[in-house]
């Protein structure tokens, strides 16, 4: 597609039908490549979210009675055509958020198998039989939480939207999508391929506009049951108040801060590839990433000397080139806040070893770049430690042993991954044990598939994505129990 020709897509799908919206203005989607539009999209309001809403609770009594094979079938049929799609799901993706197309084709087909494994566990959420006494035959059943809005983050906006749609489906609910404004056009894509395979109207409704004005709304809902959510744990914790009219159910999944240890045991090399990595892919635009580097002392001038080299030999530039392994910045504000941390990290005293500017390269200057950027000399203490960046932006850390390691690693309000790299097998395990975080990769990093869960401690989030519990957050337990020798006395 020719970079002049603007994309217009003038329509929010609403109950089944490409409805215009009824109080908003449209949002211009950013390429970050470029600093230019290159999509125009429909955004709407409150009514419009109200609607959506209406939309869903009208479709929820029939959904929630289609038998879970059923569903899981529409749910494979929804990951064909996702599949037959993915040429223009990674054509959307790079121009909303800049991501390489060279990840897009590894990250976007896994989201097949994704829905797939969804689809495989909407027969499965079986209740128990409970043994009590002959008086009674007591069970459970899982049963849809009804109503959920998704909530889905810039970054990754199509795995993150496959996770809660995926599971929200599979589990019987009805789901209202609001996408981040920065990135609006996928979760279009996706409503077609909704309404192509077939799901009945308003079981899936896409709704974008803003967070304070879509996102808002639907948080505040009194018909929605539950949100899920995935962003900064400044809005998530808005959130709570927002929701808390109806004792909505959430399920969170906010930022990160992660540690990656590299212990002096280490396979370096292999240390130094993953460590690097998750310090600039994505270009440090994921809550998974590794962006507090803890090195042994032993180890500590080699690392940030690797570092150094490794920073200057990234093929940083548009995202369409194949050989570029870093894209900008999804957005303004985010390459403001990146490089507003370089500068916070110079006057607490870090040493900025590489990077740190927006990059004025021809044919560059106008997208939302930035260097590969290290700082050494971290403390641990330091904002540049313990605020989440989401840029591409490594603070390397020293560190003596293993306790200090530990110490340090835990020293965050965030929890969501951890990685450590040793050929101690006991340390291993020991480390990986005390380490507070939801995901802990020993040898290898983000990863990041269907069947493990996924979610953080502490103010990382609440509940787990994937697994073989994924559709738990979207499901109530319904305790029954049936008197058996009718032996209920008059009390009175
Ligand atoms: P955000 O959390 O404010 O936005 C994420 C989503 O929430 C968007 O769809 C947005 O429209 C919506 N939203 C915002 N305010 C809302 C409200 N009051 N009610 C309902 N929905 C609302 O994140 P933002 O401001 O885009 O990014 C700021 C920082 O958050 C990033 O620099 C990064 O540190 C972190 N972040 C973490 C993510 C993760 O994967 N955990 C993803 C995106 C951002
Ligand atoms: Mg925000």
């Amino acid at each position: 597609m020719p970079h002049s020709e603007l994309r217009r897509f003038d329509r929010l799908y609403v109950g089944g039908e490409w409805v215009a919206a009824i109080d908003g203005e449209p949002i211009q989607s950013i390429d970050p490549a470029t600093g230019r539009p290159w999509a125009v999209v429909a955004a709407g309001g409150a009514a419009d979210v109200d609607r959506a809403v209406e939309a869903a609770r009208a479709a929820f009594p029939a959904w929630r009675r289609t038998p879970g094979h059923e569903r899981a079938a529409l749910l494979r049929r929804f990951a064909d055509l996702f599949r037959d799609a993915l040429p223009e799901l990674i054509e959307a993706e790079c121009r909303d958020t800049g991501t390489p197309v060279t990840d897009l084709r590894v990250s976007l087909p896994a989201q097949v198998q994704w829905y797939h494994w969804f689809a495989s566990l909407a027969d499965k959420t079986q209740g128990t039989t409970i043994p009590f006494d002959d008086s009674v035959h007591a069970f459970t059943a899982k049963v849809p939480v009804g109503v959920v809005g998704a909530i889905v983050p810039w970054n990754a906006p199509l795995l993150a939207t496959c996770l809660k749609l995926g599971a929200a489906l599979a589990a019987g609910c009805a789901v209202v999508v609001k996408p981040a404004e920065q990135t609006p056009v996928s979760a279009l894509l996706l409503a077609r391929i909704a309404d192509e395979a077939g799901f009945p109207p308003g079981v899936v409704n896409v709704v974008n506009g803003t967070g304070a004005r879509v996102g808002a709304r639907l948080v505040a809902h009194p018909d929605v049951d539950k949100i899920s959510f995935t962003g900064s744990t400044a809005t998530g914790r808005r959130m709570l108040g927002e929701g808390s009219g109806n004792l909505k159910r959430f399920t969170f999944e906010l930022g990160g801060k992660a540690p990656h240890i590299l212990f002096d045991d280490a396979d370096v090399e292999q240390a130094l590839n993953a460590a690097t990595a998750s310090a600039w892919r994505l270009c440090g635009q994921s809550c998974a990433l590794g962006s507090r580097v803890l090195v042994h002392r032993k180890l500590y001038d080699r690392v940030v000397e690797e570092f150094r080299v490794r920073a200057g030999r990234v093929r940083v530039g548009l995202p369409h080139d194949e050989a570029v392994r870093m894209g900008p910045q999804a957005h303004a504000e985010q390459l403001a806040k990146t490089l507003s941390y370089v500068e916070l990290g110079a006057r607490e005293g870090a040493e900025l070893v590489a990077g740190g500017e927006r990059i004025a390269d021809d044919g560059l200057a106008e997208g939302y770049f930035v260097q590969p950027t290290v700082f050494a000399g971290v403390a641990n203490t330091m904002r540049i430690a313990q605020e989440e960046i989401f840029g591409p932006v490594a603070a390397l850390i020293p560190f003596e042993d293993e306790d200090e390691a530990v110490a340090m690693a835990n020293d965050t309000e965030y929890g969501l991954t951890a990685g450590l790299w040793t050929r101690d097998l006991a340390r291993a395990h020991r480390v990986a044990n005390r380490i507070e975080a939801g995901s802990v990769w020993v040898n290898t990093y983000s990863f990041v598939r269907w069947s493990l869960p996924y979610g953080g401690f502490k103010a990382s989030g609440w509940g787990r994505e994937n697994g073989v519990g994924a559709l738990e957050p979207y499901l109530e337990t319904r305790t029954t129990v049936i008197g058996l020798d009718g032996s209920f006395a008059d009390p009175y």
